[in-house]
């Protein structure tokens, strides 16, 4: 369905992953979040060179399901189980219509993933969600993952940044602003939502995701895919 939830001069309360966002979610972030269907396709690829038999695949803040579903069809490995997990009733709803026919091995949980339990994981992958989560907590729970994977096993973070640099800031911000026009959004649906999410989704420049993910053990870090202000991070137990 068409994402037209921004289109009126209602009042604006904070975004959140409710009944009408999950009815225009796929809609929304294809259109919002510039090579949204390349980065997808890239966890899949990685799952595909990462993943290992007998192990748990994660997929954290799940939403509709895409990176589940890219992870499996790209599995070759055995013996594998798909856990999608988000504090979204609506959302783990929908995605257990979307996948529960496509996927053996699957368990969708409704959770905080600031809660649950990370074990004998060789994929686990955070696309679009870490920004959401309290920047208190983004620590803790990157330490957690990282002590629930297995050696060798991979954690795929992908996420709005920002840059430092202000000119840089303003060039990638106008460019994304276009990219919203090109996709049909209007300007009071584009300014609605500026301001529906600018409380919710604090996004982070490239060093402290790097950084943080070192302290909480990671040893190497790359940014293997970049659209704009959204990037792409692979980092390897
Ligand atoms: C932008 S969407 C993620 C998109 C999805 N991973 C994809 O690639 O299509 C963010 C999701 O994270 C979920 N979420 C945010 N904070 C969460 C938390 N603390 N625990 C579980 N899920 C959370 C939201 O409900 C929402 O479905």
């Amino acid at each position: 369905m068409r994402d037209d939830l921004f289109n009126s001069h209602n009042d604006i309360a904070n975004f959140r992953f409710d009944e009408s966002v999950v009815e225009v979610f796929d809609d929304m972030v294809k259109r919002s979040v510039p090579g949204y269907d390349s980065m997808i396709q890239m966890v899949g690829l990685v799952a595909r060179m990462y993943g290992k038999d007998n192990t748990n695949y994660y997929d954290l803040g799940s939403s509709t399901g895409a990176i589940t579903l890219a992870i499996s069809l790209n599995n070759d490995h055995k013996n594998n189980k798909f856990i999608a997990i988000d504090n979204s009733p609506d959302m783990v709803k929908k995605c257990q219509q979307n996948l529960s026919k496509k996927i053996d091995n699957l368990e969708v949980i409704c959770s905080d993933i600031n809660e649950i339990t990370i074990q004998n994981a060789s994929i686990v992958v955070l696309n679009l969600t870490l920004q959401f989560v309290d920047v208190s907590k983004r620590s803790a729970l990157l330490k957690k993952i990282y002590d629930g994977l297995n050696p060798g096993g991979v954690l795929i973070i992908s996420e709005k940044i920002h840059f430092d640099d202000n000119e840089n800031q303003e060039q990638i911000t106008q460019l994304h602003l276009n990219f919203k026009r090109a996709n049909g959004y209007s300007e009071l649906e584009i300014a609605n939502k500026r301001q529906a999410i600018e409380n919710v989704l604090i996004s982070e420049n490239k060093k402290t995701h790097i950084d943080r993910l070192k302290q909480c053990g990671f040893k190497e870090t790359s940014c293997y895919f970049q659209c704009l202000n959204f990037a792409s991070f692979l980092s390897v137990k």
